[in-house]
């Protein structure tokens, strides 16, 4: 067998953004299939007796379909092995979607060509591209009838700000979809079963034409970070585009990345030493007993069971023996596993979300993850007042390991929380409940926007019904704008006021 340096040359470890039906999933599947570990498409929603998982998992999301499993997926295509991570929709949006951006080397995004870029594909595009990776973008749906090619193009530019670069080009689409374009070879992929239409590829040849006229120069450097994007088109559902896809893919997206510590040191995925850091804290698989599975991305060395690593947070020595791996198959416990792939790490409460664990001697200290900047608020308090004890202590400890994240009133000491996603209250009310005994009550705050603010520019006196004025866990001052144009109206008005918003 290569050695741990040979093996994670060979690793892709990406995450798919998209809009809710833009066809994630089904884009998914077809990466399984392409993969051989799945037979058939329709298997990873989890419909009838095909389910990926069936381990108990939190109830909450066992009544929501989420699966641990397919929260990391990974299969081997042509020489390379593919780790994706999931990163949920839909009402199952949370931290741990943002967070899990932070553990991948590329990122696909996949976008409905009859649609466009939509909301929640521009939102997740914005944190990823805050850190300067590789985006490939995916035109789907081309199976059906899509808006120009040139327009969506357009769109990544100027909704995006990311510069385009189409390796192949939509011959039609829809009932007269005639097939790729392939730029690179220069030859049309044709669509089977297509009857032709050569007004429409002679309009493909044209834009094509068009394209290599004006449009944007190919450039590794800008694709590396995150500036330019390879465009695809495709269909998913009908398979058409997606191997074309797959292959370049994982000709240009990198391998594991070096990762640089709080003291600026660069820890290269090839060192000896073993590293990593937590991205995700997934609670309560079995409600009977309070475990949960911190998934750890390995930065550096080979990861071996039963192996002894230090928790830098809390310098305490932890044996990593009850460790999974993930993979749609049914999959026995994982040996070895090197940088890029990920480790889920049974935990009894030891870890936080952003610790750093690592072999050896030598300390290894990452930075922390970034704080996102929550849209959605509830005012919380116990329902039973005897139990302030445990209600306080459970606030203390989920927030801690960044379950929701918590603010206080200003004047008063009511508790706020906040989140990106609904899903993070509903989590956070089951382990109130089931952790720690204490029912709790919501008073919707509803949606807002947070700003930070200076503690010495602040002035009571700026708040008022329209922006909500609170202070953060470390007590820093916060505003809870009503929305954008109550924002705007502020600025207006206090045009020397610096306001922040995390990420
Ligand atoms: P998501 O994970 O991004 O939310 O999307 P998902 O893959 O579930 O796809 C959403 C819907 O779009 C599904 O249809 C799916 O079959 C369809 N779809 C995905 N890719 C393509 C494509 O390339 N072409 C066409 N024509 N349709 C596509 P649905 O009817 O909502 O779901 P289902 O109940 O049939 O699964």
């Amino acid at each position: 067998m290569e050695n741990f340096q040979e093996q994670l040359k060979n690793r892709r470890t990406f995450a798919i953004i998209s809009h809710p039906d833009a066809g994630k999933t089904t884009l998914t599947e077809q990466l399984l299939l392409h993969g051989g570990v799945i037979r058939e498409a329709g298997t990873v929603k989890g419909r009838g007796s095909n389910k990926l998982a069936s381990s108990d998992w939190m109830a909450i999301e066992q009544q929501r379909g989420i699966s641990v499993t397919s929260s990391v997926l990974q299969f081997d295509y042509e020489g390379k092995r593919i780790n994706i991570l999931d990163t949920p929709g839909h009402e199952d949006f949370s931290e741990d979607t943002y967070r899990t951006l932070m553990a991948v080397d590329s990122v696909v995004m996949v976008v409905d060509a009859a649609k466009g870029i939509e909301p929640q594909t521009k939102k997740l595009f914005e944190i990823v591209s805050q850190r300067g990776i590789p985006v490939f973008t995916f035109f789907n749906k081309i199976d059906r009838d899509a808006r120009p090619a040139l327009d969506l193009v357009d769109e990544l530019e100027t909704v995006l700000g990311i510069q385009a670069y189409p390796m192949n080009w939509p011959v039609g689409s829809g009932q007269v979809l005639q097939g790729i374009y392939d730029l690179q070879d220069d030859k049309l992929v044709p669509f089977k079963n297509a009857t032709t239409h050569t007004e429409i590829v002679d309009e493909a040849m044209d834009e094509i034409e068009l394209l290599r006229d004006a449009g944007n120069e190919f450039d590794e450097d800008k694709i590396a970070h995150g500036q330019l994007t390879q465009v695809f088109f495709g269909s998913a559902l009908v398979n058409f585009g997606v191997t074309e896809f797959l292959r370049e893919y994982l000709n240009y997206a990198p391998a594991p990345a070096a990762m640089a510590t709080v003291d600026e040191k660069m820890i290269v995925p090839e060192d000896e030493q073993f590293s990593g850091f937590v991205f995700k804290i997934q609670a309560n698989m079995d409600p009977r007993h309070r475990d949960r599975i911190a998934f750890v991305r390995i930065v550096s060395g080979e990861f071996t069971r039963g192996m002894d690593v230090m928790l830098q947070r809390s310098g305490k020595k932890l044996k990593l023996s009850n460790v999974t791996q993930f993979m749609a198959e049914e999959r026995e416990n994982v040996q070895t596993a090197v940088s890029g792939d990920i480790i889920g790490v049974y935990d009894t409460g030891n870890f936080q979300i952003g610790d750093t664990i690592y072999s050896g001697k030598k300390t290894v200290h990452f930075p922390d993850l970034p704080t996102f900047t929550p849209e959605l608020f509830n005012r919380v308090i116990a329902k039973d007042v005897m139990k302030q004890k445990s209600y306080h202590k459970g606030i203390e400890q989920l927030v801690q390991e960044g379950t929701i994240q918590l603010y206080k009133s200003w004047n008063g000491g009511d508790y706020i929380i906040g989140a990106v996603g609904q899903l993070q209250f509903e989590v956070f009310q089951f382990r109130m409940e089931n952790e720690y005994n204490v029912e709790i009550q919501f008073e919707p705050i509803g949606s807002k926007v947070a700003r930070w603010i200076k503690s010495e520019q602040l002035d009571e006196k700026m708040s008022s019904s329209r922006n909500l004025l609170v202070k953060d866990r470390y007590d820093q001052p916060v505003f809870l704008f009503e929305n954008k144009f109550a924002l705007n109206w502020f600025h207006d008005k206090y045009p020397n006021v610096e306001l922040e918003e995390k990420m």
